[in-house]
């Protein structure tokens, strides 16, 4: 069995490796892994698989940069090239980016089966360009990994069901558990920014809706300058580049550091008294690692999070960002159920593509 592993953003490289480390333990299977090109600073690339023991990429198309049209664009043609040579007998896609959107239109022109891995989240939110590539993807897909009942539900309510969806729960939970042990052994990045536990609150932004509005920003930063606590910020190059351009003024408190590796964020997300974020993936950290979590988003496609009291969404919205930054706003008891499965998720990805080979 061969299969076309298509990765290109940092989220996708943690999610991938949990499923390829699985992969490798299937005899007679070959996995291809094609790294698009989107994420391309050592530190947003390069780091994950050198820390995560990710297989090298066999290809890199260098497609970073651009615009959405011209990724997307782009990785179609070399992805669809690369497809035409390796003959593949699946291809793997994962989450929401634009890399996700160009493996699963190249191979299904292709009439190559496709996989999507985190199939099913929605925001309801068809300015994100994440939704529209979630939604295409799963409309192209044969096989949909779903990480939750509402993931299954939401597609239900587009259409797709059957047996080719599988609630397999979520492979971020399979890599908080793995990575977990080894960053407790392995990081030092409390010592090296002389940080301690419960001392700091992390966040992070890079989500475009914040991102690309000077008045979101704005006005988170000051939510985050009316908290008394230092906030540890380890910066996406897409936000340092907005920050510059729009001239903003990062508060006093807000500590800007360079992104992190995984073991590294893994340890700083542990020892954090709170987090603050607009990223989907660090929502679900934080519950992995039982730490409260605020959303500076609008809406949010883990909305068990939500329900659950582990998370609030707090929008841009000032006020309640700071009222959020100073008030612990849930107990230990709201981190003990089941959410997302029990971290065994790229095992259930394996079993039911090598089966059904
Ligand atoms: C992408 C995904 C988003 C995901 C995020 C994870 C899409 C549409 N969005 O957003 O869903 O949450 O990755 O981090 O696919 N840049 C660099 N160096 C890098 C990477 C990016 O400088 O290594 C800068 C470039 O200016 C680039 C910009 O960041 O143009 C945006 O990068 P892009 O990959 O298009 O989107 P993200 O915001 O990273
Ligand atoms: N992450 C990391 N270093 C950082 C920031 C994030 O390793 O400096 C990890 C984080 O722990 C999570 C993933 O990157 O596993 C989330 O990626 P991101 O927030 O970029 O994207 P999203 O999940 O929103 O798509």
């Amino acid at each position: 069995m061969k299969i076309c592993t298509i990765v290109g953003a940092r989220p996708q490289f943690i999610k991938a490796a949990v499923v390829s480390r699985a992969l490798a333990n299937v005899p007679s299977c070959v996995e291809i892994i094609i790294h698009t090109g989107q994420h391309y600073d050592p530190n947003m690339s390069d780091i994950f698989f050198d820390e995560m023991e990710i297989p090298k990429p066999a290809y890199n198309l260098g497609v970073g940069g651009g615009t959405h049209g011209q990724n997307t664009g782009r990785m179609i043609e070399g992805i669809e090239a690369i497809f035409l040579k390796e003959q593949p007998d699946f291809v793997l896609v994962y989450g929401d980016t634009d890399s996700t959107l160009a493996g699963a239109l190249a191979a299904v022109k292709l009439h190559i089966p496709v996989a999507h891995v985190e199939a099913g989240l929605r925001s309801f939110n068809r300015k994100m360009p994440e939704e529209i590539n979630r939604v295409l993807t799963d409309h192209a897909s044969d096989i949909l990994f779903v990480p939750t009942k509402t993931a299954k539900k939401n597609l239900l309510d587009e259409g797709i069901s059957g047996e080719h969806v599988q609630i397999v729960g979520d492979v971020m939970l399979d890599a908080a558990r793995f990575y977990g042990r080894k960053a407790e052994e392995e990081s030092n990045i409390l010592k090296r920014h002389s940080l301690h536990k419960s001392g700091y609150i992390l966040a992070t932004i890079h989500r475009a809706e914040n991102t690309n509005d000077g008045d979101r920003m704005r006005s988170i930063f000051k939510g985050f300058s009316a908290c008394n606590d230092e906030i540890i910020l380890p910066i996406h190059p897409r936000t340092q580049k907005m920050i510059s351009n729009l001239g903003l003024a990062v508060p006093g408190n807000v500590r800007v550091i360079d992104p992190v590796g995984y073991l590294d964020m893994v340890a700083l997300e542990k020892n954090a008294m709170l987090i603050a974020t607009d990223s989907g993936g660090v929502q679900k950290e934080a519950y992995f690692h039982e730490v409260p979590c605020i959303t500076l988003r609008d809406e949010t496609e883990w909305v068990e999070l939500v329900d659950a009291g582990a998370n609030i969404l707090v929008g841009a919205d000032s006020e309640k960002i700071s009222v959020a930054l100073s008030s612990k706003h849930c107990g230990d008891d709201v981190f003990s159920g089941e959410l997302y499965g029990d971290g065994d998720a790229a095992g259930k990805i394996v079993s039911y593509l090598s089966a059904g080979l």
